[in-house]
């Protein structure tokens, strides 16, 4: 009978840990404010599908898109409250909690590609914005981008004297109110799902968008005219609750971790096409003309949006912005 309680024992042990590791089912609630078709909508698909195939079904990625469960104004508080387990704000949404340094994405004509932009994500300004999250107790996993954002407006955007007297939306970064302040415009921080109500109802007179969030967002309807400035950068980082992540077992955080970096490579492959895609389907729609600038008119713009970056340098260390110009040099 000892001989069989010791054995219980040993049985007990040496299944006990694979068990835990192999049939605990963990549900993942990712929420974001975008639509499906979009290169970020299309990245958290991918990441549900891979997750799913992955661990048989084990775990569970469920997607709240489009701001339906949390939008710009309550997102990271439920993750932090552990409401939702992961969340891929943009760049431009971290200044508002506390972390001004994420406003370098935010500088007018900063980027001309984004070769230039992954110089910093995937190098030691990347890490170092990683580290910083930390401090509001999230946690970074990964970069994405969306791609180059474009004005639009109920007329053409294309010389300083355009914007003055203009209510345009931008996201919630001090850096993006300098821009439009500096254009000669009034920037009107919204969150992103109310948008297309505050153009729709005159509140805001225009905004700045990548084209897939332009179209997918049904702003065509309420804007007619579109300036093709790529005056700035829309990227996002994927972020997850700390505690969340220590909590899970080892092999599912590794499986999470390598289901995401497959699922951010297939966004940013597909963040180009997509973009190429609503400019064509753009053109196509009778209500809505696209502009183009001249190098004049872009430079004119990029010379007087200077003042964001006075603004900016001001509001963040010094070493991290000499850092920045001399990977971007
Ligand atoms: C915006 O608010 O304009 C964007 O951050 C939306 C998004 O997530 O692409």
């Amino acid at each position: 009978r000892a001989f069989r309680l010791l054995f219980a024992c040993w049985l007990y042990a040496a299944l006990s840990p694979l068990h835990a590791a192999t049939a605990a089912p963990v549900v993942v609630r990712f929420s974001h404010v975008v639509a499906n078709d979009t290169p970020k909508g299309r990245m958290v698909l991918q990441f549900q599908a891979l997750v799913a195939a992955r661990s048989q079904g084990r775990i569970q990625v469920n997607i709240y898109p489009d701001s339906r469960l949390y939008g710009d104004d309550d997102e990271m508080e439920a993750l932090r409250l552990g409401a939702v387990e992961m969340l891929a704000p943009s760049l431009s949404k971290f200044g508002n909690v506390g972390l001004p340094e994420f406003e370098v994405f935010d500088l007018p004509f900063l980027f001309s590609d984004l070769a230039q932009v992954h110089r910093l994500t995937q190098g030691a300004v990347g890490q170092q914005l990683l580290a910083a999250l930390g401090r509001q107790q999230l946690q970074g996993l990964g970069f994405m981008d969306n791609g180059f954002k474009q004005m639009s407006a109920r007329k053409p955007l294309r010389t300083p004297a355009d914007y003055q007297g203009l209510r345009l939306r931008v996201q919630a970064s001090s850096v993006l109110l300098a821009q439009m302040q500096a254009l000669g415009a009034q920037g009107v921080a919204l969150p992103f799902g109310e948008s297309r109500r505050a153009l729709s109802s005159r509140v805001v007179d225009g905004t700045e968008n990548p084209l897939s969030n332009f179209l997918t967002q049904g702003l065509a309807d309420v804007q007619s005219d579109v300036t093709l400035t790529r005056h700035g950068y829309l990227g996002y980082v994927v972020l997850t609750n700390p505690r969340f992540w220590a909590s899970l077992a080892a092999a599912d955080r590794r499986l999470l971790q390598t289901a995401l970096a497959d699922a951010l490579a297939f966004g940013n492959a597909l963040s180009a096409t997509l973009d190429q895609q609503a400019l064509t389907q753009l053109r196509s729609m009778p209500g809505v003309r696209i502009h183009a600038l001249s190098e004049a008119e872009r430079e004119r713009l990029r010379t007087a949006a200077q003042p964001a970056y006075t603004y900016f340098e001001r509001s963040v260390d010094k070493a991290f912005w000499a850092q920045i110009r001399k990977d971007l040099a």
